[in-house]
């Protein structure tokens, strides 16, 4: 909470308190004056009454306001009260056709689909491999092969910290902005910081030529990882697990990773400052937007439908939204084994939620839960300056913060 939130919020309540005050002070002023005795001693007796009434209700509405700044979580109390949010959580609760999406909950995402779109396909659409001792194979990362790899890249270093892009192949224009901004230095907070794109293979009618340009901008930025499955929407989980696979196999070096959006505004030096605080776990540790008891969509047409077959429980289990959660990197190896026995469903971030649930860990709430954000409201230099994670529109959006943020000069 903010000195600004705080001071927003006295002086809303300092109004709710000029609305009851002044009625007695109406009342009673003008009853010394022209009433009797009597009815001024029957006034004054009410109005102590009143009085003590009034206090009482506004001690009430003082323990509530404390409660609620003393608990809040991601959001600053204040926040908390906006009527909006207020009633999305109502309605989200109680009304599972407008569940809100537990993956995403931008509201431009519900009409863009990512870059990669193909929601109108069954789920049953997943591939299906021959057992191999694994109970779903679906999700099994290790039953893809990487066709482009830069191996070099954590056998010669020992990064502080990943970061793993997973991006649709064709879009080269959200690559471009990561590598102008976040994913440019490899020195953040004097600490060594990758950043790598996860990519399946390329669809549509010019799949060689897609291929070749990818060939390309990897000699020339050495920073893609391609994996042979078919990079589709649908196809999300197993996207996520090829990057823990990655992980766990070719960069074991690393003390901390993070999945992150193509579409994220990362503040890159909060995240490294956040990481080397007092306390932070070296092991199982997984942190980001915590989701708590997020109702699962089963209205078909929803984006983020998950049939009963794939997922029974009307609840995904605790996890964090999958624009950008950060873990330490034993993890990525103790997912991937964990998926042999998770039935996949498409909604990745959740998945994870699951692989977390099945290791019996916990996801932990971030030393400032206020710095993974959303919600992309209006840029803001001094905001963007103390958070760590934003959703962005555009690639265009990403570079003219980006610049913004860096300019010269105090941003708050
Ligand atoms: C997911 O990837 C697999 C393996 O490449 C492919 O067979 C399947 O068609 C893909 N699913 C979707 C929905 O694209």
């Amino acid at each position: 909470m903010t000195w600004a939130d705080f001071a927003a919020g006295e002086v809303k309540y300092w109004w709710i308190i000029t609305q009851l005050w002044p009625t007695d002070m109406q009342e009673f002023t003008p009853s010394l004056s022209v009433r009797q005795p009597v009815d001024r001693a029957w006034s004054q007796k009410k109005y102590l009454f009143h009085c003590c009434f009034k206090f009482t209700l506004l001690l009430c509405v003082g323990l509530f306001v404390l409660c609620c700044a003393l608990s809040s979580g991601s959001e600053t109390w204040w926040e908390r009260f906006a009527i909006r949010e207020h009633y999305n959580k109502i309605f989200h609760q109680t009304n599972s056709v407008y569940n809100p999406p537990p993956y995403r909950v931008h509201p431009k995402h519900s009409v863009k689909p990512s870059e990669t779109t193909e929601a109108t396909e069954p789920p049953t659409a997943l591939p299906t491999v021959a057992p191999t001792g694994t109970q779903y194979h679906e999700a099994y990362p290790r039953n893809y092969h990487f066709i482009m790899n830069n191996i070099e890249v954590c056998k010669n270093n020992t990064p502080f910290l990943v970061l793993m892009v997973p991006v649709a192949p064709n879009n080269v224009a959200a690559r471009d902005a990561i590598r102008q901004t976040w994913g440019k230095e490899s020195l953040v907070q004097g600490k060594v910081v990758y950043t790598l794109f996860m990519l399946g293979l390329p669809r549509g009618a010019d799949v060689e030529q897609q291929q070749e340009k990818l060939k390309q901008e990897n000699l020339q930025h050495r920073d893609l990882i391609q994996s042979d499955f078919v990079d589709s929407y649908l196809n999300l989980t197993i996207k996520t697990m090829v990057i823990m696979d990655w992980l766990a196999t070719h960069c074991l070096t690393a003390a901390y990773a993070m999945k992150i959006d193509s579409d994220m505004f990362l503040n890159i030096d909060n995240l490294v400052i956040m990481l080397q605080k007092p306390g932070i776990p070296k092991a199982n540790y997984l942190t980001g937007m915590l989701m708590w008891n997020r109702p699962v969509v089963r209205s078909k047409n929803s984006k983020w439908y998950v049939s009963e077959e794939l997922y029974p429980d009307p609840q995904y289990p605790t996890y964090t939204l999958g624009m950008g959660y950060v873990f330490s990197n034993d993890l990525p190896e103790k997912f991937v084994m964990a998926s042999k026995s998770i039935k996949p469903f498409n909604i990745e971030d959740a998945y994870i939620g699951m692989c977390m649930r099945k290791l019996g860990l916990q996801v932990t709430s971030p030393p400032d839960p206020s710095q993974f954000k959303a919600y992309n409201r209006v840029y803001n230099r001094c905001e963007y300056s103390k958070i760590i994670t934003y959703i962005l529109g555009t690639s265009e959006e990403l570079v003219k913060y980006w610049t913004d943020l860096k300019k010269p000069g105090p941003p708050c």
